[in-house]
């Protein structure tokens, strides 16, 4: 951030209100702006983080469909259960609001109008997918066929989900409606588009140009790829009965797109919460001294970065977003988060199986964010972590601290706090430092880290100093090197704040400091007499049979879980003849990042990548197109055979292979390390 902001205008992705959240959830949108929102609070900037249920849109229609029951119950439910989870996981929105309160179908309408009225939409007739037997339109979820990339037969109206390609429905070979399993028929309807074509010149501007090197890679690089495939007009309203209405007389019927009105529940979550603080909400919206910060998951990145700002511009008073700092997808015990499957942690049950263990989780999903890859979960690492981290690094320290000055100094305070010990200023001195920049700059894993290397320093600094042994010979020294260790553990207490506010709380607890927050650096005044309270344990051990328990409950998940029909295996690849070591010793296996990916004009099936293989930047074509799209591969490891000799391919010089394993119907999946690594870590 290089401009001196008033205030600071925090967004979270709005969850669907069509199920439960789950860590994918948290670690995606959630826990980094909780964690930055605490941040720019403790450094005294304004800050009002918004956040609400998504309502609206197929979504939540087809919920209600499969739970049998109405839209207006599926979003009361849902969004019930979500904000509770959110409320007792502690997130720290300013408001928690709803698309479906009368605000925001205010909100959305006016924009809509605004720019109907300036001329911003395109209307187009077009022929769309009619179920005559339920006498609706479906939308494109509501659609299956084939698709006409890999064959799959339960592909859906908008994305195959076995080859990951974006489709439309006409592009479906064999379309059925999921509402009657008839075969829908086309029928003219009109629909507002928004020519997104129109702004490229400008999104070039604006972000290939001068987002450059400020977003993350991971971001620009979709947005990249988005902006170089050509742009399309967009429609922004839909033939369903679930949504704001569109405010036409003869749009009698139509509701906005999901999509439009969605990022506009930001502005009316802030409208609605400056309503009850007294405040103006266009300052939020309309002041080039607000900065606005949208944290997302990597599925939402283009709405964020391409289409909301479009919107946003076109209505001609709003500010855009200085950064959309989105992460990638965490995936779970080896497979992708899939509420469908079940495939989840949901954070509910969390809380109630696991209870008082809130920061362990924000622990968890901190240390292992899929900030520029996808990264994993597993139950087995969530054990190791908190065992030999929380428990055992910054528990016990601050614990040990605690039991000492009861033990031996009557469990208060001998002389005023302050360091005596220049290594161990300087120490804390850095953590901070370390904790601001890398918060500064989304690097939340690296904040998290630092503030865990000073709670070391403060282990090591016990184990030397010994005050258990010198209190013997030299009261005095061990009293020293009490204080300093008991000033070292306030310090974490301050530092724990954005990452770990319940820890942070108890550590003032046990030091017997006030519960408020404390600002950035601020100094710690602790005088001499002053008392503490009893030593108790930060963070408990997790047991095996804690984390037996939750794994035996996912494995019960995939026995449940129904498999769609099987396509009959072609024979399995033929066994190649033996080779010596020396052979494989040749390839130069490496880990790299993808830092951009788009098609190949004019060739179906390949795909261009730029990859950071750690050595260099370099250029590898990939005949992959049918099985990713290039979006999603954005951000995501793969292994390169790095030492192939460069060859052309469609007039590109290709610099290596990037490996794919492929499944008996002939799709690919990507070869790739399950923990996010090194780009340029040798693979052997
Ligand atoms: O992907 C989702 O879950 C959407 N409900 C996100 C919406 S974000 C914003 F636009 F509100
Ligand atoms: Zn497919």
């Amino acid at each position: 951030m290089t401009k001196k902001y008033k205030r600071h205008l925090i967004t979270s992705a709005l969850p669907y209100a069509n199920g439960p959240l789950h860590i994918g959830h948290l670690a995606g949108a959630y826990l980094p702006a909780d964690t930055y929102a605490r941040y720019l609070r403790l450094k005294g900037e304004e800050v009002v983080y918004v956040c609400g249920s998504d309502e609206y849109g197929a979504a939540i229609t087809m919920r209600a469909k499969k739970e049998g029951i109405t839209p207006r119950q599926i979003i009361d439910k849902y969004h019930a259960q979500i904000k509770e989870a959110f409320a007792r996981f502690g997130m720290s929105f300013d408001i928690y609001h709803r698309t479906s309160e009368a605000i925001h179908t205010q909100t959305s309408q006016e924009i809509f109008t605004r720019l109907h009225q300036q001329g911003k939409f395109t209307e187009q007739t077009s022929e769309q997918y009619y179920d005559e037997q339920a006498q609706q339109f479906l939308a494109d979820r509501y659609i299956m066929g084939t698709c006409p990339k890999c064959g799959y037969e339960r592909a859906y109206g908008d994305q195959c989900e076995r080859c990951g390609s974006t489709l439309s429905p006409s592009e479906l070979i064999s379309p059925r409606s999921t509402l009657t399993n008839t075969t829908p028929v086309l029928r003219v309807t009109k629909h507002w588009y928004l020519p997104l074509n129109e702004y490229e010149p400008w999104l070039r501007e604006w972000i290939l140009k001068e987002k450059q090197d400020v977003w993350k890679a991971n971001v620009y690089g979709q947005c990249r790829s988005w902006i170089e495939g050509g742009l399309q007009p967009r429609a922004m309203t839909r033939d369903l009965d679930w949504g704001i209405p569109v405010p036409l007389p003869e749009a009698a019927g139509k509701v906005l797109y999901v999509w439009l009105d969605a990022p506009i529940g930001y502005i009316s979550a802030t409208r609605a919460w400056a309503e009850q603080n007294g405040k103006n909400w266009e300052d939020y919206w309309k002041s080039d001294e607000t900065r606005l910060l949208h944290f997302v998951g990597k599925d939402n990145i283009v709405f964020h970065c391409l289409i909301f700002p479009i919107v946003l511009k076109a209505h001609g008073e709003f500010i855009l977003p200085d950064n959309v700092p989105a992460n990638e997808f965490l995936n779970l015990e080896g497979d992708k988060l899939s509420t469908s499957r079940n495939w989840a942690v949901w954070l509910h049950e969390y809380l109630d199986e696991l209870p008082g263990r809130t920061d362990e989780l924000r622990y968890v999903l901190g240390s292992i964010a899929p900030e520029t890859a996808d990264s994993e979960f597993t139950w087995k690492d969530y054990q190791t972590r908190v065992n030999s981290e929380l428990v055992a690094i910054l528990g016990n320290f601050v614990n040990r601290t605690v039991v000492l000055m009861h033990k031996f100094l009557g469990g208060q305070t001998s002389q005023a706090l302050a360091f005596t010990h220049p290594a161990l200023q300087l120490a804390t001195e850095q953590a901070y430092d370390a904790v601001d920049q890398h918060l500064a700059n989304f690097k939340f894993k690296a904040g998290l880290f630092a503030l865990m290397d000073l709670a070391r320093t403060g282990n090591k600094y016990l184990t030397e100093t010994e005050p258990w042994k010198t209190v013997k010979t030299d009261p005095a020294q061990a009293a020293e090197a009490l204080h300093n260790a008991l000033l070292l553990a306030a310090h974490l207490g301050v530092l724990c704040q954005p990452f770990l506010p319940e820890t942070a709380q108890k550590i003032f607890k046990m030091l017997n400091l006030p519960q408020t927050r404390y600002a950035w650096q601020e100094p710690l005044v602790v005088p001499t007499g002053h008392p503490l309270n009893e030593p108790f344990l930060l963070f408990q051990k997790v047991e095996d049979a804690d984390i037996e328990r939750q794994i035996a409950k996912l494995q019960a998940t995939k026995m449940d879980a129904t498999t769609t029909p099987a396509t009959p295996a072609p024979a399995l690849a033929a066994a190649k003849s033996e080779i010596v070591y020396d052979d494989f010793a040749k390839l130069d296996l490496r880990v790299a990042t993808v830092l951009a990916c788009e098609r190949v004009p004019k060739a179906d099936k390949l795909l261009k990548l730029t990859l950071d293989t750690g050595l260099d930047q370099r250029t590898v074509v990939s005949g992959i197109a049918q099985y990713f799209a290039p979006e999603d591969l954005v951000g995501q490891q793969v292994m390169l055979v790095a030492n192939l000799a460069p060859r052309p391919l469609r007039g590109i010089t290709s610099q290596g292979m990037i490996l794919t394993a492929q499944r008996p119907d002939g799709s690919l999946v990507l070869v790739r390390p399950t923990q996010p690594i090194e780009p340029g870590s040798t693979v052997s």
